[in-house]
């Protein structure tokens, strides 16, 4: 039997594969350093604290924040937006979203609802794009925190983060971006868009391996930490320190993984990340171009490759997104997601909730001809029955 050439497709969920420096850099940390960071003193305890601050002051330029000590390692952008909304909010405290959330922001904020928040979700339009003035006007004076993620991963639309976050500071109400989706692909400037918390991950646009993710909370706001433990700072206390970022990093950290997000922001540094986004910019041009033409096929989200990151989601009328997924898989060996991507309140807002979806995600390393063999596998699945 032929053996098809994979075609990976799911860079939304995880890119890959990773620049060769990412590769080595994990694998130089466990073979030469592999020690724990900050624990002692030895020679490898503080080389693996260099990789750790390596990696801090990559992050924190990347995002221009002036104090990388803000910065705090998660093992993924949903720890990250856990600690931030559990440890920031209180009962009557009012929390606003938009329709587009992930789950990982709805369901710590439907938890914490029934502990007494208040939580308004403001509605975006039905390709996912939000307007900054439904924000404003759930803005109450009993409203403590705006979060929004800056680009969804069902659709792409890019949200306007810029705008609620000028709204969010005239209100005097705390900004929380999750930037999952964007982080290494659209630039990100916790002062100019004025954010106040930021999460991110790893393991996509930052190129970085799985189990890496951060979160920053800017200079002055208190948040507090629900893990306390080793830190190897003032181990002389019974109680955690309260400096950052030990309050919130304790046991021993994924630093071959930090170390591997370390490489990825260099290379993208040294790729640009205006030269990455064009490129993804003109795969997404490719793939809608291709798919807007095939009958049967719907599309959803902006449908434009200024208002998306590279996500493209579509169903073929009459076909069940899980089916064509398979398809793709098993006959063409183009993986991609489908389903409900855990973005329940999205797929609402597309009306995309009963069907789901299938989600092609084009990365870095996929080039045009990938999206021609997407554009003909799914042309061919849709005269096909
Ligand atoms: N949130 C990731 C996705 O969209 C895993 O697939």
């Amino acid at each position: 039997m032929e053996t098809v050439k994979e075609i990976y497709m799911d860079n939304a969920a995880t890119s890959w594969p990773k620049p060769e420096c990412v590769y080595q850099a994990g694998d130089n940390f466990n073979r030469q350093i592999g020690a724990s960071p900050g624990r002692g003193s030895h020679s490898r305890t503080v080389a693996a604290g260099q990789v750790l601050l390596n990696t801090r002051e990559n992050l924190a330029e990347l995002f221009n924040i002036e104090d990388s000590s803000r910065i705090v390692f998660t093992g993924n952008v949903t720890m990250a937006i856990n600690i931030a909304l559990k440890g920031l909010l209180e009962p009557g405290d009012h929390v606003v979203i938009s329709s587009m959330e992930h789950n990982a922001v709805a369901r710590p904020l439907y938890v914490l609802k029934d502990k007494g928040i208040e939580l308004t979700i403001a509605q975006c339009a039905p390709d996912g794009s939000l307007d900054p003035y439904h924000i404003e006007q759930t803005i109450t004076e009993r409203t403590r925190l705006v979060c929004l993620l800056h680009a969804s991963n069902l659709t792409g639309t890019i949200m306007p983060i810029d705008a609620v976050g000028q709204i969010a500071r005239r209100k005097g109400v705390l900004f929380m971006v999750d930037a999952a989706q964007t982080a290494g692909v659209l630039p990100v400037d916790v002062e100019k868009q004025k954010i106040d918390i930021l999460a991110f991950t790893g393991h996509k646009g930052l190129l970085g391996p799985q189990g890496t993710g951060g979160l920053y909370i800017r200079p002055g706001l208190n948040i507090s930490s629900f893990i306390e433990g080793g830190t190897g700072s003032l181990s002389e206390q019974v109680y955690q320190p309260d400096f950052m970022p030990d309050k919130f990093e304790s046991g021993t950290p994924n630093t071959p993984g930090i170390a591997g997000l370390g490489a990825g922001i260099e290379f993208i540094r040294e790729t640009g990340i205006k030269e990455i986004h064009s490129h993804e910019q003109e795969l997404t041009d490719t793939l809608l171009q291709g798919l807007r033409d095939i009958e049967r096929v719907i599309l959803y989200g902006p449908r434009d490759s200024n208002r998306q990151t590279a996500v493209v989601s579509f169903n073929i009328r009459e076909r069940d997104c899980g089916e064509v997924s398979m398809l793709l898989d098993q006959k063409y060996g183009i993986l991609c997601r489908s389903g409900l991507h855990c973005a329940p309140l999205a797929h609402r807002t597309l009306g995309t909730l009963r069907t789901g979806a299938c989600r092609i995600s084009p990365g870095l390393y996929n080039i045009k001809d990938d999206i021609d063999k997407v554009v003909r596998a799914v042309y061919e699945i849709a005269i096909s029955g």
